[in-house]
């Protein structure tokens, strides 16, 4: 699947929101989630094309309808079609891109490789908007685990450590 087209197509869609606040969201979030997803990939010596394809396309369903009850579930359906329509004919790759939108938000469980490339990028993006306090736990032992695993020493969501607190 050209990755181009699907962004360029996406981006058509969020353009056309009239709300600036949920499309200068739609706009930038998919774009970030898209750019992490694919270096997380690259990392975990997965897709990186497949895994922009998720992060580009993992939020579409709650843009559309501007709300985020039951998002990934009607997004997981949403992006299938999206990419059907635009001739994906790839079982395996519908398949991938269905478990990965489908999963996002299960933050506290472990699924598939490309399920938790999209669980990690989501939530560094969303990280970033929310004062450490309001992060679940489940969140900080995740955002933990992923700055362990690129290397970033300093971790802005735990108290300055890298590793995984005893408490959480
Ligand atoms: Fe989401
Ligand atoms: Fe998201």
């Amino acid at each position: 699947m050209d990755r181009d087209r699907v962004v360029r197509l996406t981006d058509e869609i969020y353009d056309r929101i009239e709300d600036p606040a949920w499309r200068i969201r739609a706009i930038s979030h998919s774009h970030a989630v898209a750019s992490l997803a694919a270096l997380l990939a690259r990392v975990r010596g997965l897709d990186a094309e497949l895994a922009a394809l998720c992060g580009q396309l993992h939020d579409l369903a709650a843009y559309e309808r501007l709300s985020y009850d039951n998002h990934a579930a009607l997004g997981a359906e949403r992006a299938v079609q999206f990419l059907r329509e635009l001739g994906e004919q790839d079982e395996s790759v519908l398949c991938l891109v269905h478990s990965a939108i489908l999963r996002h938000d299960d933050l506290g469980k472990t699924d598939g490789p490309m399920d938790e490339v999209l669980k990690d990028a989501d939530l560094l993006d969303n990280a970033q908007l929310r004062a450490p306090e309001k992060l679940r736990p489940e969140e900080i032992k995740r955002l933990c685990r992923v700055f362990e695993e690129l290397g970033i020493r300093q971790n802005p969501y735990g108290a300055g450590q890298a590793t995984v607190p005893n408490s959480i």
